[in-house]
């Protein structure tokens, strides 16, 4: 059976008399798999070891009268009032020592042992019931890992938790001390024990402490996923595991998160949340959460949530305008989404989310968001089958870190100096010029790339240093940014060397001098034109390399902000500076010039371009983001399969183009 378009169902917030009239609604719509029971622990176990499965097999069974199979979700993110009654340490406790309480989601320490030992039971009990339940055909463990957990928990369990981690990771308090630099302000530990979590302080902690902590609370918060994995692995061997996952949320490493599920999730609200600045994600922002995602495994994936209606808790965003939702459900789906279940189905009628919209509104009848995406889903499901599994094949990617992105959370530098701020301008460079991109991390194979961006590679690994090496030395090409090859991995200064340290050698230039940009901007001179960059300025030496870019001002007027090294077969551009965006396009376009690198679509337009890529075929999506009606040029060998040229606004079209000559 080929499962294509789902919805987040919560039969539980409705009266069992509607699920029938639900179920035929979905299936009239073309939807063949639901997700159930995420957040509901009180009703699997209104009381301990009471366990209450009549309700979800009455609903189960009513869905699969009409061919809808079902992904079950552990509870594990909202555990009822009983248990924090039972185990009251369970409410997690800031950084500021304040016990966060009951009455939302997520009130939960992961390291409580209590509270494990009643997500071991309860993830036992459904594994058995719905083993060989027909209908079942796979879980969602939790839900959304990792959110609202800020910089929870400080409790005692947790300190210890975090003790036994540094223990394991440096086995002796005197090999701790000397990699994070104990020495400063008096802080030798003699014992594991003297160590706290970063609570308040009245400065700041030590970044060797707080990197280790959010290294901490990331394996935390996976070995949490992995209890429950190794559960439903046993019980239900035939039955798939996944997560859903959270675009360029940070909190957790999404690399080790992901290992050890079938596949990842994603959720995806291109409106976001209501506290966000814009009332909309850019749409290079949204292709670059799918890209992620999709880099997670370099796998296909689902959408576990897709928007399907206004987005809002207390403060509304704007309601979704016609196309939009079926526009941004094929972005997913050309990004490498196979399945796309949206949330949610009917919009609740109480709690936190009465306005957070689903497909139907509050009264149940089916309106413009249902017959929207009906439509949609009829003409895009049968051509499904044809390109999946298949990715875009990437000539480009972008190297991704946790741990940059998290070095730079603890010393951002200049205040609006951002990891993944950064990384998605880069990112956007490429996107504006059709050029599929992978994410891949340290990890992943870097030689089958002609192109690698790797922004802001604060702290280098000797490891990294010699794939790197490796891969420029067989003809890659690499782009290293400012503030590279500063730190060793423990948060230190590197201080072998002059900067970019370890990359020194790669980049064949040394930074003099740096300034950070705290009150103006700066000029930049590239291939002859005016640019302007700003927050930092590396300022360069060439050792080995060419000098490609100036700055135009200050003491530095003149001076190599841009610098290209030829090593062995490759090439490596060291970017001293944050560009402008209109600069990064520049630069990147002469690159994916110069190296031959396939654009999807070479001329400029307003439409994004995507691919996904079989043996025999690419099937290109064309994406209109803007409101206003866009003609493209089709290359020959484009036939239609959905649409045409004429792209209406928020429109998409999908060709297929064979491929004669594929290596
Ligand atoms: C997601 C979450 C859902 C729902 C939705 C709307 O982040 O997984 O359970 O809360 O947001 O707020
Ligand atoms: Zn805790």
């Amino acid at each position: 059976m080929n499962i294509r378009f789902g919805v987040d169902y919560y039969p539980e917030h409705w009266d069992e008399k509607r699920w029938e009239a639900d179920a035929k609604l979905m299936h009239d719509m073309g939807i063949d798999v639901v997700r159930l029971a995420e957040f509901s622990w009180s009703k699997l176990e209104p009381e301990k070891g009471n366990y209450r499965f009549e309700w979800l097999d009455k609903a189960i069974g009513i869905l699969a009268k009409y061919n809808i199979r079902v992904v079950l979700g552990t509870p594990s993110a909202a555990p009822p009032a009983w248990i924090i009654e039972e185990i009251p340490d369970l409410l997690p406790v800031d950084s500021q020592g304040r016990v966060r309480g009951f009455g939302g989601r997520h009130h939960v320490c992961q390291s409580n042992a209590d509270y494990k030992e009643l997500v071991k039971l309860l993830v036992t009990e459904m594994a058995r019931h719905y083993k060989d339940n027909p209908s079942v055909i796979g879980w969602q463990i939790d839900n959304e890992l990792g959110n609202s957990h800020d910089d929870f928990c400080h409790c005692k369990s947790c300190r210890r938790h975090f003790q036994k981690w540094l223990e394991s990771r440096y086995i002796t308090i005197e090999r701790l001390n000397r990699e994070w630099g104990t020495a400063f302000w008096s802080q030798t530990y003699d014992k594991f024990e003297q160590i706290p979590t970063p609570m308040i302080t009245p400065n700041s902690h030590s970044p060797s402490l707080l990197l280790d902590w959010k290294r901490f609370h990331s394996d935390l918060i996976v070995e949490f996923q992995q209890l429950q994995i190794d559960i439903l692995r046993e019980i239900c061997p035939h039955h798939f595991i996944t997560h859903n996952f959270m675009g360029f949320f940070n909190l957790v490493d999404y690399f080790d998160l992901a290992r050890n599920l079938d596949f990842v999730s994603h959720d995806q609200y291109p409106m976001g949340f209501y506290d966000m600045p814009q009332p909309m994600k850019e749409p290079s922002v949204l292709a670059a959460d799918l890209d992620l995602i999709r880099g997670l495994k370099n796998k296909t994936f689902w959408i576990m949530e897709q928007q399907a209606g206004p987005t809002g808790w207390e403060i509304l965003g704007r309601t979704p305008k016609p196309g939009q939702l079926a526009l941004w459900a094929a972005q997913s789906i050309a990004h490498g989404a196979d399945t796309v279940v949206f949330f949610r189905w009917r919009t609740c009628a109480f709690g936190t989310e009465e306005y957070w919209h689903g497909i139907l509104p509050h009264s149940g009848n089916p309106g413009r968001r249902y017959f929207e995406l009906q439509k949609f889903i009829h003409e895009i499901a049968p051509h499904m089958q044809n390109f999946k599994n298949a990715l875009p094949q990437s000539e480009a990617a972008i190297l991704y870190s946790y741990e940059q992105s998290w070095a730079f959370e603890i010393q951002p530098h200049h205040p609006e100096l951002n990891y993944i701020k950064q990384v998605r301008k880069y990112y956007k460079g490429l996107y504006n010029l059709n050029v599929p991109v992978d994410f891949i991390s340290e990890e992943d194979d870097f030689n089958k790339y002609k192109l690698i961006l790797a922004p802001l590679q604060f702290l280098v690994s000797d490891n990294l240093v010699k794939k790197l090496t490796g891969y420029v030395s067989n003809g890659g090409i690499l782009v290293l940014t400012m503030r590279s090859g500063v730190k060793e991995m423990n948060n230190q200064c590197h201080i072998e060397s002059d900067l970019p340290g370890k990359l020194a050698e790669l980049a064949g230039a040394t930074v003099t001098d740096y300034d950070c940009l705290r009150d103006q901007d700066m000029g930049i001179r590239y291939n002859g034109k005016d640019f302007r960059c700003e927050l930092w300025c590396d300022i360069l030496k060439p050792v080995k390399a060419e000098c490609i870019g100036v700055y135009t001002e200050d003491f530095y007027a003149g001076q190599p902000a841009i610098t290209v090294n030829r090593l062995g077969k490759g090439m490596v551009y060291y970017i001293g500076t944050e560009p402008e965006q209109k600069l990064v396009d520049d630069i990147l376009a002469n690159i994916v010039n110069e190296s031959g690198i396939e654009r999807i679509y070479e001329n400029s337009s307003e439409v994004e371009f995507v691919r996904r890529r079989t043996k025999d075929a690419d099937y290109i999506f064309a994406l209109n983001h803007t409101g206003k009606t866009q003609v493209i040029n089709c290359r020959d060998n484009w036939k239609r399969v959905i649409n045409s040229e004429k792209l209406e606004p928020y429109g998409y079209a999908l060709f297929i183009a064979e491929r004669t000559n594929n290596p």
